[in-house]
């Protein structure tokens, strides 16, 4: 049932404001892309569009190769599930995932075998009987998902379907939407403003913003190989120092670190996960730099360090440590990263 999702030079505008700017993304049969940007970024408008809800101002949207330009939303063959699930509160559970069947002539009894299956891959069969506006928010959702799945799409649009659940149900929509993928397989475009979300959920990711894809590429890349700084900063990477390459090496406060094949001489920033870094003793580190902060996250804590070296002026580090680190405030630690290369971008 899986097809492919792709978004040709796409643009939206609103009057003067360009809301999208010449959106290209690609999303392979029975791949997850996550879509991860900002509040006000354009992935609204963006699952808008590919359902039908709205026009580009120009740019494609094909599936599997055919531009759906003039196909009416309701035979593009794609779901969109929303933050709120708008459920009809007069009807059963079963009766809201057996609607579109029953709207395509299907008999009642047909149509509710149908949903029930669905609702049996939510692991909602025991609340069929119950009515909708009788159900928690995780269920609500659950429901919304087997609706929307229930109408066999070729390819599922969410957009920030789990954002107003706590965070244990959100854990458990994500292991419903991993059952869902091994047992059916739809392509999915994932929206979130959640970077976790993002990466515990789908295979890329695609960063918006302000209407332009800064990025698209598999989760690891996305952290660990930023396009800019700006990638780096939405995938919550804390850290960059100036310096400057020269000859494949980046050199700065953290000393000399081999880069990508490619990058030209000349200033660039050093982009070091937090999780990349280890605390060591003096002797044993690439660079030297003194405690300044220490935020304890719960099972983790964020030190902060100022790193001074000999190669031009200090820059902040911040290292992510499991647990209690076993340092205090002032005191002189060695940083040492986990990678023998690094990556460095120019802007
Ligand atoms: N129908 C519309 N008319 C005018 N501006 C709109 C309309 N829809 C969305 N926008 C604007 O487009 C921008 C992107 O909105 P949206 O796609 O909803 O972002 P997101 O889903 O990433 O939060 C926002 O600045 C929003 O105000
Ligand atoms: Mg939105």
């Amino acid at each position: 049932m899986s097809s492919r999702l792709e978004f040709r030079g796409l643009s939206r505008a609103f009057g003067q404001a360009e809301v999208l700017h010449e959106v290209s993304l690609t999303v392979e049969p029975s791949r997850c892309v996550a879509l991860l940007g900002a509040s006000g970024s354009g992935k609204s408008t963006l699952l808008r569009i590919a359902a039908g809800l709205d026009d580009p101002s120009s740019g494609q949207v094909l599936v599997d190769g055919s531009d759906l330009d003039g196909v009416p939303s309701e035979e593009r063959g794609l779901a969109l599930v929303f933050q709120k699930p708008l459920l009809f509160p007069h009807l059963n559970v079963v009766d809201n995932v057996a609607f579109s069947a029953r709207m395509t002539g299907q008999s009642r009894k047909a149509a509710r075998r149908h949903a029930m299956a669905y609702l049996e891959l939510v692991h909602l069969s025991d609340l069929a009987r119950r009515s909708a506006g009788c159900l928690s928010g995780g269920q609500e959702q659950r429901v919304a998902l087997a609706r929307a799945l229930a109408r066999n799409p070729r390819i599922l649009l969410l957009d920030e379907p789990f954002s107003s659940l706590d965070s244990r149900l959100r854990d458990d929509m994500y292991s419903l939407v991993e059952d869902i993928r091994a047992e059916l397989a739809p392509t999915i475009v994932l929206v979130t403003h959640d970077r976790r979300e993002a990466s515990i959920l789908a295979d890329s990711i695609a960063v918006l913003d302000e209407g332009r894809i800064l990025q698209h590429g598999p989760v690891a890349q996305l952290h660990y190989q930023p396009a800019t700084l700006a990638v780096n900063r939405i995938l919550g990477g804390l850290n960059a120092l100036s310096g400057r390459v020269t000859g494949g090496i980046h050199q700065s406060v953290f000393g000399r670190v081999p880069v990508q094949p490619g990058m030209v001489d000349g200033p660039a920033f050093l982009v070091m996960r937090q999780e990349a870094i280890r605390i060591v003793v003096t002797g044993e580190g690439t660079a030297v730099g003194s405690v300044t902060g220490l935020k304890s996250l719960g099972a983790h804590t964020l030190v902060r360090t100022e790193v001074t070296g000999d190669h031009g002026p200090s820059g902040t580090l911040t290292i992510d440590v499991a647990g209690e680190p076993d340092v205090t405030m002032g005191q002189v630690v060695g940083l040492k990263p986990v990678n023998d290369s690094g990556w460095a971008v120019t802007r």
